[in-house]
């Protein structure tokens, strides 16, 4: 199991996608859906028991404990940011 945080965002979501294209490791994706985030980039994945979405905030530290507690990632990966590209073009 890894946590990817930001997972619905250009990069996290793509990540994701080419994630779970090339192993069975399952992946919890927290990403808060800010205007940046859509969950549209992992529709491919509706219904696949290897990924786990989470709607939150990395600030929020009970639920990142909760999170770390219940499913003991080996990794955590952070793609979470406010730095939308097609905004900042
Ligand atoms: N896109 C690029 O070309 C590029 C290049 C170099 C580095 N980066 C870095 O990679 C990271 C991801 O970039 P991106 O283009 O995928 O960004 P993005 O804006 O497309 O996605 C960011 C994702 O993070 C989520 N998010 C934002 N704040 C959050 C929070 N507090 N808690 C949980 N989720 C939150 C958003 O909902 C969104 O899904 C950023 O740190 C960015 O600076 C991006």
């Amino acid at each position: 199991m890894i946590l990817i945080t930001g997972g619905a965002g250009f990069i996290g979501g793509n990540f994701v996608l080419d994630w779970l294209a090339q192993s069975e490791e399952p992946v919890i994706n927290l990403d808060k859906l800010t205007y940046a985030g859509n969950l549209e980039n992992l529709a491919s994945l509706q219904g696949d028991a290897r990924h786990v979405f989470v709607q939150g905030d990395i600030g929020d530290g009970a639920l990142v404990a909760r999170l770390l507690a219940e499913h003991r990632p080996r990794a955590v990966i952070n793609f979470a940011a406010e730095s939308h590209v097609d905004r900042s073009i």
